[in-house]
């Protein structure tokens, strides 16, 4: 199978090595790739949102699966363009994209599907804003209505800080802004596959999203991320599927946009029960570095049998036993504006460790050129071994003035599952969904 992806992020250079391991794989041609695609495949110059492009580019390279990375290529229609050209993809159309394009989109279909979710209030002005901030309260959640790459959010206590937010989101041109109940309990990201009706669950992740060690600091794209999680309740991957992801297919379907591709449902175990966080429509970075080091089957085939509609019959994932963590190196400023242009030395000595994200090639020398630079990832038979492994590796690199998270998949023995959400529950018993 000779398979064309796009985008150029760590979690690229994680779906490129998975999909190129396997023995069906012929070639990964990364559109437009990083230093870390280039080294499984050939990279593309190619604006990755020109469907027109992409579409000519399949058919230069004789291609016979596009899997598309990130979701502005998604938002921007270039699966509906290898659709109409008649080339398989696993990436959903641009109106069903809308669910990671549009949180009130997403709002909506969750309404319609019964899907549980925060309470959320969208406000197209400040006296609407100001209204929806008091009667919700602190602390306060402030959402972006567009995409904003994981950083259009604020939760705070600080009511000026979540007005102030508000309003910047509103200044834009037809700009709207959510304001949402408060979702407490740990965060979880599943990933679904789905070819439009069904659905296949792959490994829980979870991410840090926070910027700081103690989840302090600004909300960034995401610093680590760990799988699986062993504090989740029995049954939990098969109820969220039940009561998240087929209904939203479903609903989907019947508005006459079929959702092919990746799910991603961020879910909280509130005290209230499992609520939808949020739905983005490809993999998560930076828990796909995660996720896809523990697979044990045949991705290309998945994402295939997904893309062409044929999951029911096509065989489940399997993954090993043991345990994947994924550290995020960032570059100072991230993330602000990033300091880039700078050396990284040290990657040779732990390549095969290495997700390359925000990296080029200057002549010989590997430079930073984004906010997150690379991931490091560890494997081992538990969440500590893992962890051990991946901070080791990170220990090898050097850019000057980076920063990352000390304390990524630590004291996930901690974690503490409210009953409401299934937790210290009888092993028969499944989290609860109650919409209150
Ligand atoms: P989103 O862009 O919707 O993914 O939100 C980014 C992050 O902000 C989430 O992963 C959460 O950590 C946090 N967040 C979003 N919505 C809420 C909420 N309603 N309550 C608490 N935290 C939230
Ligand atoms: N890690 C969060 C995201 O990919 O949106």
């Amino acid at each position: 199978m000779r398979i064309l992806l796009l985008g150029s992020g760590g979690r690229e250079h994680a779906l490129a090595r998975a999909l190129a391991r396997d023995p069906m794989t012929d070639c990964v041609v990364s559109a437009p790739g990083n230093p870390g695609t280039a080294e499984v495949g050939r990279n593309l110059d190619l604006d990755p949102c020109d469907g027109a492009a992409v579409v000519a580019a399949a058919r230069e390279h004789d291609i016979d699966l596009v899997v598309v990375g990130p979701e502005a290529p998604l938002v921007a229609g270039v699966a509906d363009a290898l659709r109409t050209a008649d080339i398989p993809v696993f990436g959903p159309g641009a109106e069903a994209a809308r669910l990671e394009g549009s949180k009130a989109f997403a709002k909506e279909v969750m309404a319609a599907a019964d899907i549980p979710t925060a309470l959320a209030q969208v406000c197209t002005s400040a006296r609407e804003l100001a209204d929806a901030l008091d009667s919700f309260g602190p602390p306060y959640v402030v959402k972006n209505d567009g995409l904003a790459a994981g950083k259009g959010v604020i939760v705070t206590d600080n009511r000026a800080a979540a007005e102030a937010h508000g309003l910047a989101c509103l200044a834009v041109e037809d700009g709207a802004v959510l304001v949402e109940e408060y979702l407490d309990g740990p965060e979880v990201s599943l990933f679904c596959v789905c070819d439009g009706s069904e659905a296949v669950a792959l490994l829980p992740a979870q991410d840090f999203k926070r910027a700081l060690d103690h989840n302090e600091g600004p909300n960034t794209g995401g610093m680590g991320a760990y799988s699986p999680l062993a504090w989740l309740p029995d049954g939990f991957t098969e109820d969220v599927l039940a009561r998240v992801a087929r209904p939203a297919l479903a609903e989907l379907s019947r508005r006459g946009t079929p959702f092919v591709g990746l799910l991603y449902c961020g879910l909280a175990l509130t005290s209230r029960g499992v609520r939808v966080v949020e739905f983005n429509v490809r993999f998560g970075d930076p828990e796909t570095q995660a996720v896809l080091e523990l697979l044990t089957s045949s991705l290309p085939e998945l994402l295939y049998a997904a893309a062409t509609g044929r999951l029911a019959t096509a065989p489940r994932p399997r993954f090993e036993d043991g345990a994947a963590v994924a550290v995020v190196l960032a570059a100072p400023g991230y993330p602000g504006t990033a300091r880039t242009g700078e050396p990284i030395d040290g990657v040779a000595e732990v390549a095969d460790a290495v997700r390359h994200a925000g990296t080029r090639l200057q002549g010989e020398t590997l430079v930073s050129a984004g906010g997150r630079v690379l991931a490091v990832v560890g494997r081992g038979a538990d969440v500590e071994q893992a962890r051990v492994e991946a901070y080791d590796a990170l220990r090898h690199i050097r850019l000057a003035d980076a920063h990352y998270r000390r304390d990524i998949a630590a004291h996930t023995d901690q974690i503490e599952v409210p009953e409401a959400s299934g937790g210290s529950r009888g092993r028969d018993e499944h989290p609860g969904w109650s919409v209150t």
